[in-house]
């Protein structure tokens, strides 16, 4: 088990597979890109099965989400999956992407084993997606939900960031194109997690703004037996539901408390927080022939490690080292 010692059983592994992206979010990347990490240092796929294999079967992982950067970015992907689908108990398997290349490659991934999938999606306008993103794709990620819906890849998520002034005026729209699809939205408090540092809380766009938005078009009220559990989004029915809509406050309603994730990054180091300032390097372990108990008892130590919350709005709070794109969302 990744147990910690405030109570609480790291059962999600969020893998990242790569730390390159074909978008350039302005809270994420500068226009340039990022150094990114050398081919040596990554994973190969037989790497990550081996991990995946070992939190699956000996640390009582259940839930295993594939994030990058963008995962559909690394040609090994349907074959990790197949090999992770194979597990037994066989976990949960999942991944957030752009959803750039979904349009072809959704039918394969639900057939190697993916259960589902989270795109990133902040507007609804072409010209707004380039302005965000820096890349002319909006009709890619459009084409690559309605293939993910086709595969059975449901339900189907989708994450919001909302920035001032650029696509904050399209909450309710997003929310009723969302419902019409029958995908499910989830609107995310922008974290200080960008390469530039350029976050600046006043200008985020939080829970309580979001909420009130999204009140002018439609009737919300808290999900009943709203069992939050693990899961960040606090939800809302809407209009009575059966449609709901999901925030996640990251910054003003933390859930650090509840929080039941552990993270690989593509070059193969544990991270017990997204928020974590260090990191536990189980590749240079790996490589230097550690054998599965070894491993296992690093990846508990690591999280045995963990701190009660990030606390973003604590004045202490310290960036990480990584940006979000080498980190895995
Ligand atoms: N704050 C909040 N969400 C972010 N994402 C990327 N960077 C940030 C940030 N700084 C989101 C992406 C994607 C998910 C992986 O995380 O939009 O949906
Ligand atoms: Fe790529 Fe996601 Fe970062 Fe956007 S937020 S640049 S899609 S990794």
């Amino acid at each position: 088990m990744l147990l910690d010692t405030f109570g609480r059983r790291a059962v999600d592994l969020r893998v990242s597979l790569t730390d390159r992206c074909n978008l350039r979010c302005g809270y994420c990347m500068p226009e340039e890109g990022l150094p990114w990490l050398p081919k040596a240092e990554l994973l190969t796929d037989a790497e990550v099965v081996r991990l995946v294999t070992l939190a699956v079967g000996e640390l009582g992982v259940r839930e295993v989400r594939f994030t990058g950067g963008e995962p559909l970015l690394r040609p090994g992907l349907p074959g990790i999956l197949a090999a992770c689908a194979a597990l037994e108990p066989r976990p949960d398997l999942s991944l957030t992407t752009n959803g750039i290349g979904l349009a072809r490659t959704a039918p394969a991934l639900k057939a190697a084993g993916l259960d589902r999938i989270n795109v990133s999606l902040d507007t609804l306008d072409p010209v707004t997606f380039r302005d965000l993103t820096r890349r002319d794709r909006h009709a890619d990620v459009l084409a690559g939900l309605a293939a993910a819906d086709a595969a059975g890849l449901r339900p189907v998520k989708l994450n919001t960031v909302l920035l001032r002034g650029r696509n904050d005026h399209e909450a309710a729209d997003l929310l009723s194109w969302s419902i019409d699809r029958g995908y499910q939205l989830r609107f995310i408090e922008q974290m200080p997690l960008d390469a530039q540092h350029g976050w600046d809380r006043a200008q985020m766009v939080g829970a309580e703004e979001i909420l009130a938005r999204l009140g002018e078009r439609f009737g919300l009220t808290p999900e009943p037996d709203g069992q939050r559990g693990a899961a960040p989004a606090e939800r809302w029915l809407v209009d009575g539901g059966p449609a709901t809509v999901g925030v996640i406050a990251s910054v003003t309603r933390p859930f650090c408390r509840a929080c039941d994730r552990t993270r690989l990054t593509a070059d193969g180091q544990v991270r017990n927080c997204l928020f974590a300032t260090g990191e536990t390097d189980l590749r240079a372990a790996l490589r230097g022939g550690a054998d599965d108990r070894e491993l296992a008892e690093l990846w508990r130590k690591a999280m045995w490690g963990k701190s009660a919350g990030a606390g973003i709005d604590d004045p202490s709070f310290l960036q990480p080292d990584r940006p979000m794109s080498a980190i895995g969302g």
